[in-house]
């Protein structure tokens, strides 16, 4: 029997296939037992600090909402206001919050911060979101692909990532797809393929659980035959804002538009993003983007954005149910 008690929760390739398998069970146990009007309070009385370096809306509400589901209190810090980073070390803060909270959430910028938080802080860490990787979304990922093939397992579905595959959603769906034995082709320009020692290791674990993944920077050989298409913003958090100009020229090409849907030949193919997306002018940066370079719809068009296959919304309510059994499998009584 599989037990995470105590656990950080870091990076997915500190998980074997069954404890990530595990995890995304107890998020569609959780799931219909909310659904239901029976769900099971575990976290009563423990406290949880949410430590918030960058933006967010879907991780910092699902923490939100997953904790106070099951009776816990949440405190949220954001990227001003508290001692972090100018005028405290990470060590130290570690040390002080462990001090006083059950569960520690840290999304930021390198992925030594939130290791080195769950170092110290003696209490379990859970990272939801870092410069590298991003295993919270990867887990609600699986779990709606899951849902929208009902006749499959992880291990017979396909899917393409298309963009800049050298972010924390490349890289943590590399790892996803080489743990859960995944068909997944990284279709981007070569300079945006992810790092080569983490694609050997990614590579490594396809070995034994019998993943296949391609790299590949042509669209139409990466994306044939896929259930899935998946995209990100072309440039992160935290990336200066100079670099649209070279990225949106890169990029292009990897637009997942109605070109792209129907080169995949299958009418069925859904599509994914871990949002927020670019697919229109109602933001102001879309707005200034697409001003800027005359392109509509950055990384997604509206149409696929919006047409019947698109499974976003039903995505980013799996992150509220995975991350709530995040919480419960590693500090749940
Ligand atoms: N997908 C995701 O992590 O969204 P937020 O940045 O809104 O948390
Ligand atoms: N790659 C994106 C993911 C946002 C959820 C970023 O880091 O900004």
């Amino acid at each position: 029997t599989i037990s995470l008690k105590k656990r950080n929760f870091l990076k997915l390739l500190d998980f074997t296939p069954a404890e990530i398998n595990y995890l995304i069970e107890l998020a569609r146990e959780l799931k219909a037992a909310k659904k239901n009007g029976c769900e099971k309070k575990t976290l009563i009385g423990k406290n949880i600090a949410l430590i918030f370096e960058k933006s967010s809306t879907r991780t910092r509400c699902a923490f939100e909402v997953g904790a106070f589901d099951q009776g816990a209190n949440v405190t949220y810090i954001g990227p001003t206001g508290s001692q972090i980073g100018h005028k405290e070390s990470m060590k130290d803060t570690a040390r002080v919050l462990g001090r006083m909270y059950d569960g520690i959430e840290y999304r930021g910028f390198g992925q030594q911060i939130v290791e080195e938080l769950g170092e110290f802080s003696g209490v379990p860490v859970w990272n939801g979101l870092t410069n590298e990787f991003h295993p919270t979304q990867i887990l609600a990922d699986l779990m709606t692909m899951l849902e929208h093939a009902p006749d499959k397992k992880l291990a017979d579905i396909r899917f393409a990532y298309l963009g800049d595959a050298r972010n924390n959603m490349g890289n943590s769906l590399m790892v996803g797809a080489a743990k859960m034995g995944m068909d997944m082709r990284l279709i981007a320009p070569k300079a945006f393929w992810p790092d080569e020692a983490l694609v050997s290791q990614c590579q490594a674990i396809g070995e034994q659980t019998g993943a296949r993944i391609l790299l590949t920077d042509s669209v139409e050989e990466g994306v044939h035959g896929v259930d899935f298409l998946y995209t990100d913003v072309w440039v992160s958090m935290g990336e200066p804002k100079e670099a649209w100009a070279e990225r949106v020229s890169v990029m292009k090409p990897y637009q997942v538009n109605q070109q792209v849907v129907e080169a995949t030949n299958n009418p069925n193919v859904k599509f994914m993003h871990c949002l927020p997306a670019f697919h229109n002018e109602f933001t102001t940066v879309g707005r200034e983007i697409e001003e800027t370079y005359g392109l509509k719809g950055l990384e997604v068009t509206e149409e696929v954005f919006e047409s019947a296959n698109s499974i976003v919304f039903d995505e980013a309510e799996n992150r509220m149910h995975t991350i709530k059994a995040v919480m419960v499998a590693t500090l749940g009584e």
